[in-house]
């Protein structure tokens, strides 16, 4: 036999092309002989794909798509184990062959080296057959189709059908002592012959070694049929080889038959199937019986308990034979990526088959197959949990299903970013969870409603919100490839509003008691228009108690902010405000006006209305004084009550002759109350006349409504004293005595001395400068306020021996 072009003798010449040689880096370049092919595998440089070169003793052949499948070789880059790998057959067109037991292959790798330049290294090596050949062997390469028969086996297998006669038929017809080929097709009859030439123009390789006829296609020739075998399809070339010796017309018949089936992803794992027998394919394929099936992957077969160790099954009846394999089963390779913000795999496994097929005589048949196969980009969203529980006040959130080659790097809590680490160090808390009988894990993580990176909102309807925009970057390791999961949660309250004050009286104070709430910083409290702060409370002279279950303020009878009423020598009532108002609105939206009736001793009140109210035992000022003959400046003015000892007198300041200065920022306000001696008195006590002074002092800027409406109506209490005056001799007090009881005699004696001014006339001067003078005041007097006030200031009385009740 001669087989035309392909039939020559390898000459190795002395001389090589020209080639940058470089020493092979050992690390980076492996070669492995393997059952049916050297194994050539290199690390990628990024950035840049390694290319073969076959080099033979005639040239240098570039390894392209289209020449690899031609000629038995099958070049890939796999990113996922991150290498390229060069399938060469032992069959291919520039390996020297000897005898079919060794194998003898020369390549150029081109690569890059550390700089990014290419080199080009030279690689040799001999394989020795690791396993004697088969009769017949079909190797299904993922770019090409090969069989190789024995060559003594002129009619190999099978009976003689009619389409072998058909065919034979044509051979007979065009046989000439060269070699000639013609393709049977599916559902075709007529057969075309062609010549070896033609055939390798068209892609086809016919190869004669000492012991073997070779046949190569690429897939999806023009001659292939696809044909489907219980829903696997199934590629089939069937080239018939024919020449005529002598008398004799020789014919062989070569087919090849490959699944091509793609796998299948059912949602657990990769799923490929094959038909068990080919013989509806062929002729020269009837009759065989599937001996053994063994599968694995990247290119060695596995035996079956590891291959069941992996989880991957094999399920074989009379039609079909079916693999799978789990996701993720040990030998394949994920994939991670990111795409559209989320997190996408996939499985890639490169499936080993092989079958061994047995014929009635008990010829083998061999087939090999390499398929690689992989899932769709599968993405795994993180699910999130929301675990929260409001009466923890804390935010859960569990951030779940997440691959373990992910990890959580930052968190963003309404736009404030925090890595882990600083998320733990601030008031959040961040721990990982590994998920049960699995290989996923979550994150948890805790905010607490009040940190400050919560936003709050509170309507006066009574409804409050807790919210949180939260945004997980997440990444890939281990590249660092960031995503990103969004998620919000809201708490919400309802019936929330200003907290509620309790109060009781007690003998000389009035106690009020708040219990804490969670949303009590909504609202802060007030007496009057100030807010109540432990300082203010000391300086009024209140006894606040402050922890974190409650609050409780005891105020003393007689202290800022109470006002009294109904007073009289038995009892009066006191009241006292507590104001709850918004922090931020100063709106107040609460109060409690607590009335207490407390028991008469002595007081003093000065009413924001102008009227004095006072309460005094005249008994401690003069031993056996008589209270009822007891009177004011004004000795008409009598008290309202008394009993043995006490007076109650309650005037407007503007009557019973009550004096009246500016003591800058205050106005004074004076009366005497004029103790009536005992009647029988003729002690010494005469000569040192006691009176007691009472006198109510408002700030003089919580009076502008005298000024400007001329009603006394002042911003708040005046302040009360009452102090114990002895009575000069040279005092015109004499005749204010309440024996001399006549007005203008009061009044005669006020203007020379002391010039009182009622409030209607500080209101005439202030409001009315141009208007009549006043009899004891000059028109220059218009001035100023600060110097009205300045003149007047001379009219203080210096008190002595002050008590202050
Ligand atoms: C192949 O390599 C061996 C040893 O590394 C060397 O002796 C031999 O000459 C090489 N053959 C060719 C064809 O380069
Ligand atoms: C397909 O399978 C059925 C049985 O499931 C069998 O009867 C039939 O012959 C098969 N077809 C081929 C083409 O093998
Ligand atoms: C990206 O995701 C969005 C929603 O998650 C989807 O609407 C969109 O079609 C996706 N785009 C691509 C290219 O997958
Ligand atoms: C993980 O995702 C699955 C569905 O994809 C869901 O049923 C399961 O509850 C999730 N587990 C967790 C812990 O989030
Ligand atoms: C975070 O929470 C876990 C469980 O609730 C707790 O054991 C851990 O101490 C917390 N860490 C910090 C920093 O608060
Ligand atoms: C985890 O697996 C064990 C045994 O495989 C099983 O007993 C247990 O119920 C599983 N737990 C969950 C949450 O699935
Ligand atoms: C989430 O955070 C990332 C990184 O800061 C940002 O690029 C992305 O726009 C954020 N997504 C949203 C919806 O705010
Ligand atoms: C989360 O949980 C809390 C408490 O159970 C609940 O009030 C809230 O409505 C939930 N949902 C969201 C989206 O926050
Ligand atoms: C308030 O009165 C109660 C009972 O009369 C007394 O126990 C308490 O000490 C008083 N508080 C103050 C601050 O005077
Ligand atoms: C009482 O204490 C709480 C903290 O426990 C504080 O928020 C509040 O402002 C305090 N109230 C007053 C009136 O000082
Ligand atoms: C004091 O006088 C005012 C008006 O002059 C009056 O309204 C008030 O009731 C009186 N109070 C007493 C205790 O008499």
């Amino acid at each position: 036999m001669a087989l035309g072009f392909l039939l020559g003798v390898f000459v190795l010449l002395s001389v090589w092309l020209k080639v940058r040689c470089a020493d092979v880096p050992m690390a980076s370049v492996e070669t492995e002989c393997r059952d049916r092919y050297l194994l050539v595998t290199t690390d990628i440089v990024a950035g840049h794909e390694p290319r073969f070169e076959a080099v033979d003793a005639d040239g240098v052949y570039p390894i392209t798509e289209l020449y690899g499948a031609e000629c038995g070789y099958m070049f890939s880059v796999l990113p996922v184990p991150g290498h390229a790998e060069l399938r060469a057959s032992y069959f291919s067109c520039h390996t020297d062959n000897q005898g079919d037991d060794a194998f003898s292959f020369i390549f150029n790798l081109i690569a890059a080296d550390e700089d990014g330049e290419e080199v080009t290294y030279r690689l040799n090596e001999t394989c020795y057959l690791p396993l004697p050949w088969s009769p017949r062997e079909i190797s299904c390469e993922e770019n090409y189709m090969e069989v190789s028969v024995r060559n003594d086996m002129s009619c190999p297998f099978g009976k003689t059908e009619d389409d072998w006669t058909a065919a034979s038929f044509t051979a007979h017809h065009d046989a000439t002592s060269a070699w000639q080929v013609m393709f049977r097709k599916e559902g075709e009859e007529q057969f075309t012959s062609m010549s070896l030439t033609e055939a390798r123009v068209l892609g086809y390789v016919f190869h004669l070694t000492q012991g073997r006829l070779v046949f190569r296609s690429p897939y999806s020739q023009p001659h292939s049929s696809h044909v489907t075998v219980n829903g696997t399809r199934v590629e089939v070339v069937h080239p018939i080889l024919f020449s005529r010796q002598r008398w004799v017309v020789m014919m062989v018949d070569l087919v090849v038959a490959c699944s091509t089936n793609e796998a299948m992803f059912d949602g657990l794992g990769l799923i490929w199937e094959t038909p068990t027998l080919l013989s509806s394919l062929a002729s020269s394929l009837v009759g065989l019986d599937s001996m053994q099936i063994s599968m694995g992957v990247d290119g060695q077969l596995l035996d079956r308990p590891t291959a069941t160790g992996r989880g991957y099954s094999l399920e074989i009846n009379d039609v079909t034979t079916r693999l799978s394999i789990p996701f993720n089963a040990e030998g394949g390779y994920r994939h991670t990526f990111v795409m559209n913000n989320t997190y996408h795999q996939v499985y890639v496994l490169h499936l080993y088959f092989e079958q061994l097929l047995v014929d009635e005589g008990g010829v083998e048949t061999r087939i090999r197959l390499h398929r690689p196969m992989s899932t769709p980009p599968l993405w795994q969203a993180p699910s999130v949990i929301n675990q929260t529980v409001l009466a923890e006040r804390i935010f859960t959130v569990y951030l779940g299903n997440i691959t373990d080659d992910v990890y959580l790097v930052a968190v963003k809590l309404n736009g404030h970013e925090y890595t882990t680490q600083e998320a733990n160090a601030n008031n959040f808390n961040i721990t990982m969870v590994q998920q049960q009988n699995s290989t996923l894990h979550g994150y948890t993580l805790r905010v607490p409603f009040d940190d400050a990176v919560v936003h709050k909102m509170y309507s006066t309807e009574g409804y409050f919100l807790y919210m949180l925009y939260i945004n997980f970057t997440l990444a890939i390791q281990p590249q660092e490839e960031p995503f990103y999961h969004l998620m919000s949660v809201v708490a919400h309250f309802r019936d929330v509003f200003a907290p509620v004050f309790n109060a009781v009286c007690n003998t000389r104070n009035i106690s009020f008691t708040m219990d804490h709430h969670p949303f009590d910083y909504l609202w802060e409290v007030a007496i009057g228009p100030k807010l109540l702060t432990p300082n203010l409370a000391f300086k009024h002279g209140y006894n606040m108690q402050n922890d974190s279950k409650s609050l409780t303020l005891d105020v003393p009878l007689f202290t800022v902010g109470y006002t009294y009423e109904d007073i009289h020598l038995a009892q009066f009532i006191g009241t006292f405000e507590i104001l709850t108002r918004s922090s931020k609105t100063l709106e107040v939206a609460r109060s409690l006006a607590k009335r207490c009736v407390f028991q008469t001793t002595e007081l003093i009140v000065c009413s924001t209305k102008g009227v004095m109210t006072v309460v005094k035992d005249v008994t401690t000022v003069i031993q056996g004084a008589e209270p009822s003959r007891t009177s004011l400046k004004d000795s008409t003015c009598r008290p309202k009550e008394t009993d043995d000892t006490r007076v109650l007198f309650n005037f407007s300041l503007d009557t019973c002759g009550t004096r009246v200065m500016v003591n800058y920022p205050h106005v004074v306000y004076e009366n005497d109350i004029i103790i009536g001696q005992p009647s029988d008195s003729e002690a010494p006590v005469k000569t040192r006349p006691l009176v007691v002074t009472v006198r109510c002092e408002y700030p003089l800027s919580g009076l502008h409504k005298l000024f400007a409406y001329r009603r006394f109506e002042a911003d708040a209490p005046g302040i009360g004293t009452m102090v114990v005056t002895e009575v000069s001799e040279k005092s015109p007090l004499t005749v204010t005595r309440p024996t001399i009881s006549t007005t203008t005699a009061t009044t005669t004696a006020l203007r020379t001395t002391r010039r009182p001014l009622s409030f209607g006339k500080i209101d005439r001067y202030i409001n009315n400068p141009q208007g009549r003078p006043t009899p004891w005041e000059k028109p220059h007097a218009i001035q100023p306020r600060t110097k009205y006030v300045r003149r007047f200031s001379w009219q203080m009385n210096n008190p002595k021996e002050q008590t202050t009740y």
